[in-house]
């Protein structure tokens, strides 16, 4: 296990009504980024928040935002989350008409290019684009909701990306998404995975979020 593990805890799972003190706390816990799902009702059936929030809760950490858009056509807003102080912008392939280019739109507007794959789509759909990503996004659960049961029928997924960046020399960073927990943590370690995000599994973890953060850190072989 060469790489330090990512925690992002997905702020879905969070306290709506308390998001700033969530934030400081999970932080304290020790979360090494931020995950925020941008969902729009037609990408995925679930709406839940976007831009003016995600501003009002950026002075409230230091650490890097993911910006999860489950969101037709994501790019068109990539300049708007940049600005409202997103970090990586993570788009799914499936929603965008024109991949490379959206990539290019969210680097222009200085944000990590990610791309984020749906259960039923396979990783050699980015074969063409490899190069042009920074970071690999494999959904373990269909996306629109949080609490979700892990699919492990994934982990061959990030295995397969983990063999393509390696073939091509191109350093890609692999995140997962969805029924992330301590007992099933340790398989996406052990498949590639270098970021795990995961909503529930930190947030409602029994023994408070410092404990549920480090076991799903150290849960690889
Ligand atoms: C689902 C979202 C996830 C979600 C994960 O579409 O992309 O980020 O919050 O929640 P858990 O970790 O509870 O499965
Ligand atoms: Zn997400």
């Amino acid at each position: 296990m060469a790489n330090h593990i990512k925690i992002s805890p997905s702020l879905l799972a969070a306290d709506f009504a308390h998001l700033g003190d969530s934030i400081a706390a999970v932080e304290e816990a020790g979360a090494d980024e931020l995950h925020f799902d941008v969902m729009d009702g037609n990408f995925v059936s679930n709406i839940t928040v976007g831009i003016p929030v995600l501003e009002a809760i950026r002075p409230f950490t230091k650490l890097p935002i993911d910006v999860h858009m489950m969101v037709l056509e994501p790019a068109r807003y990539a300049q708007a989350f940049a600005d409202a102080g997103g970090d990586i912008f993570t788009m799914h392939v499936e929603a965008c008409d024109d991949l490379e280019a959206s990539l290019g739109d969210a680097r222009v507007a200085g944000m990590t290019a990610g791309v984020s794959l749906k259960p039923d789509t396979p990783a050699s759909v980015l074969q063409s684009t490899l190069p042009l990503i920074e970071r690999a996004l494999v959904m373990t659960v269909e996306p629109g909701f949080g609490g979700q049961s892990f699919m492990p029928e994934m982990l061959p997924k990030i295995t397969e990306l983990q063999d393509m960046a390696r073939t091509a020399g191109h350093e890609l960073e692999i995140a997962v998404d969805g029924g992330i927990k301590v007992d099933t943590a340790g398989e996406v370690i052990d498949a590639g995975a270098t970021t795990l995000i995961s909503g529930t599994g930190v947030f409602n973890f029994p023994d408070g979020m410092k404990i549920g953060i480090e076991a799903i850190r150290t849960a690889g072989s």
